[in-house]
Parts: C-alpha cells; structure tokens; sequence
C-alpha cells in the first residue's frame, strides 16, 4: 500500500484514499464548518488523497438540507479551511462536485438559495421520475414527482455552471482536483442509463449520445483546471442494484463506451465504484456477506481505460485492499468508506494490521428534522485512533500488543465496553475477486 504513485501533477506516498461520503452535517447557507475541518483534518496523512463527501455544484442540484455547497464564494471560503488543515498534514484533498437531478423533490426549490436564484430544482435528462417517495424538504416523505426535462439551454447553463464550481474549488478553496460525481444515479448517470434517458435529441438514444454530456463536460474541465485537476467517479452497475433505480438496456455496454470515451484525457484519476454494496448490506461489518463478493468491475472492464490511475471503491477490507496490492492487474489504489469514517488513522491501521473500529450505521447521516438537536460530532470526529483505545483498555505498548497476540486479543476483548469497540480484521472477512481466483 505504501507504493509512491502519481495523481496528475503530485506524487502520493501511499494508496488508501478516503472515499467520498456524504455525512449532512453542513450549515443552512451549505457552507462546511469547523467541525469538517476537524474531520477532514484527521483523516488526511502524507501524501494520502482524500476526496470530498459530495458537494453541490448549483442551486439546481439541493436535494438534501445540511449538504455542503460550492456555488457560492462563501461556501468556498468556508470549504478553504478544510483543504488548509488537510495540506498542513502533507495531503491532498478532491472535490466531488455534484448535481443530484431527479434524486430530489421539487419542494427543495424552496431552499433559500435556490429561490434567490430562482432556480427549480429535480431537474434530469428526462421526464422519468421515480418510482417510490421522495424526501421532501420538510424532511417528511411525498409521493415522487416527474423531473423537469432539461432543454438545451438548461445543458448550456449547467455547463457553466460547472465551469462556475469548478473555478471555486480550485482557485478559491484550494483543492488540487475536482472530481465530476458521474456515478450512482444522479445527474450524469441519469443521461448514461436508458432507463432514465428518454431524450430524441443529441442526448439520448444512443450510447454516443447518453454519454455526450459527460464528455462535454470533461472537456470544458479540461480547459477550466487541466486534466492533472481532473476526475471522475463512474458506477458500472448490472440493473440489479439500488442506485436511485437508474437502469439501462445493456450496462456492460454503456459503461464499456464511457472507459473507451475518458482515453481522451489524462485524468488524474478514475474511481469506479465496485457495486458489492448494489444487493444487500448489514449493518454490523463483522457479517456483512458483501465483503467476501468479488469486484466484478475490476475483471470486466480491465484495460479500457489507459491514461491514468483507477481507484476501486466498495467493500474492501484492509485484507482485500492489500489483496488487490499484490495483484498487478488490481487497481491502483482503495477507496475506504465505512471503515475510514470509524476508523480516522486508517492507513496506520491497514499499514500495522491492527484491528479496526466497527462503524454505527445509525450516525452515518443526520435527520434533517433533528439537525438542531443533535450532537453532530458523534460518529464524525469521536471515532478513537487504535492508540487511544490501546491506552484507554491497557497500558501495553503498541510494539507490545502488535508482537503479542494475546495481548492484543485481550486490547480487543477489552474494547468491546467501549462506545466504539475494535473488530478483528479476520472476522471482518477475506475478500477475494476473481481475478485473484483464477
Ligand atoms: C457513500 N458513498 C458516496 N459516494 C459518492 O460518490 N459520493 C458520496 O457523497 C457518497 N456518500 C456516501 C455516504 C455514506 C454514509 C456511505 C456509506 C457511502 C459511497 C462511498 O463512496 C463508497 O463507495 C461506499 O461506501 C462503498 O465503500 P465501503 O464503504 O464499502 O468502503
């Protein structure tokens, strides 16, 4: 894991990447707080790459309260503290820009922000709405509501403002890359998947045509930031998951044409989403099954893309992330998700093979309508580091309990009274992919 590699123009000492995750926890203007900059702070390390939870990239995209926004100059302000703390620490840090579409209801036009700038917000490629309730921005759930079909004018507009955000992020907050969320059934997806796309014009019908925006928008980013700033986030799917029900007629195919299409840019890097958590999860890491299910996407679209690092995301374990090191056909790096927000010194843990904090699923995101009331530091920047637990169960050494399996088998045992108690690496699951297999 600890291999140098490159992200555009930087040099990265290791290969464990906070994956993006949205977390609600941002002030009613969207603006990121002090307690972001103490979370982001804390998990970023030498020469470690962190991407940003999803931010809002327009006053079209708001389909949740309490996300962070970068749209306006005083939500970048806000934003620049983050990437502050984040390079005083020698890291880097990506900003996962984001336009939700139909994944939001039209009450969120409502929003403040997105009435002074009159914009109506559940806007997609098509009128496809869907299927089941929708979070109302009252925080209580309506019926689905048909989106506004973007025009032509729409797309030009969107464009801009990407270019808009992109400029932000860059120049004001001082990221070192934009990332375009291109994945999991929002915007971009929602113009990917025929499921979604109902367009006749250039940006529907064919695959050409339901990736153009896509391509489009790279290129315009190419221009705004340059490509060593540039990435994307892609989730190849099989129809069978729930990523906001976007569904096409022949996935393998579509996504294929989307890695052929980014072989135009030297991006930065690529993350693919591994879609194991598309079918089921648990809630307890410890019996998840989708940590022992292979990462199909790696094997099935292997060599496509050639111009840059690929960063797989979902359902590793610091045993399949280092399992994925040792494959020369795996990717270049992991993206955590669960396990980094429990675990904020994850890469020491990965790099030491210490066990790792368990996640609480029920503080993974706030209820909107309890936003005031509740404690938004808890399961944010309360996780312990493995030597904070050590010390609060024992006073054994870290060489002690890392050279004594006894030791460390009763820190474990010991943990287990704890708020956030220690999960042994092995019982959290060895997870192969087929590539490995074979
Ligand atoms: C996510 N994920 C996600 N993905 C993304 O592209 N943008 C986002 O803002 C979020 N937000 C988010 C919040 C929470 C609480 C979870 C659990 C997940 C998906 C995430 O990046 C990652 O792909 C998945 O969590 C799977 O990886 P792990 O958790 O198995 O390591």
């Amino acid at each position: 894991m600890s291999r140098p590699w490159k992200v555009g123009a930087n040099t990265l000492d290791h290969r464990i990447v906070l994956a993006p995750l949205t977390r609600i926890r941002a002030n009613t203007d969207l603006c990121v707080t002090d307690l972001h900059v103490e979370y982001y702070g804390q998990r970023a390390s030498k020469g470690g790459l962190l991407i940003s939870e999803a931010t809002v990239m327009c006053e079209q995209s708001i389909a949740s309260n309490h996300i962070p926004g970068i749209f306006t100059e005083e939500q970048a302000k806000a934003w620049k503290k983050v990437t502050d703390a984040v390079h005083a620490k020698g890291g880097f840090i990506s900003c996962q820009l984001w336009h939700q579409g139909r994944v939001a209801h039209r009450s969120y036009s409502n929003h403040p922000l997105a009435v002074a700038a009159g914009a109506t917000v559940c806007e997609s490629a098509g009128d496809v709405g869907l299927t089941y309730s929708d979070l109302a921005q009252d925080n209580t759930m309506q019926p689905h509501v048909a989106p506004h079909k973007m025009t032509l004018d729409d797309i030009a507009r969107l464009k801009q403002q990407y270019v808009r955000a992109a400029k932000l992020a860059i120049d004001v907050a001082g990221f070192d890359y934009i990332e375009l969320h291109g994945a999991h059934g929002y915007l971009l997806d929602q113009f990917h998947n025929s499921g979604t796309n109902n367009r006749t014009d250039q940006y529907g019908g064919s695959i050409a045509n339901r990736i153009r925006l896509t391509v489009e928008v790279l290129r315009l980013m190419k221009e705004t930031v340059g490509e060593d700033k540039l990435a994307i986030r892609i989730s190849p799917h099989t129809n069978t998951n729930g990523f906001f029900m976007a569904s096409d007629e022949d996935p393998d195919a579509l996504y294929k044409a989307l890695y052929e299409a980014f072989n135009e840019f030297k991006l930065a890097y690529l993350l693919v989403t591994e879609p194991r958590w598309e079918r089921s999860y648990t809630g307890d890491c410890a019996t998840d099954p989708m940590y022992l299910a292979p990462a199909i996407n790696l094997d099935k679209f292997k060599g496509l893309y050639k111009n840059g690092p690929i960063i797989g995301a979902g359902g590793y374990t610091p045993v399949s992330a280092k399992n994925n090191m040792n494959n020369p056909e795996g990717y270049d790096a992991i993206g955590f998700g669960r396990f980094f927000i429990s675990n904020p010194d994850i890469v020491e843990r990965v790099r030491l093979d210490l066990p790792l904090n368990r996640y609480d699923r029920s503080t993974f995101y706030i209820n909107g309508a309890e936003f005031d009331k509740t404690d938004l530091s808890r399961g944010y920047t309360d996780y312990p580091t493995f030597e904070q637990t050590l010390a609060a169960v024992s006073s054994y050494t870290l060489e002690e309990v890392r050279a004594d399996p006894a030791k460390m088998k009763e820190v474990v045992e010991k943990s287990q009274s704890l708020p956030y108690p220690l999960a042994e690496i092995q019982q959290i699951g060895v997870t192969t992919n087929s590539s490995q297999r074979a």
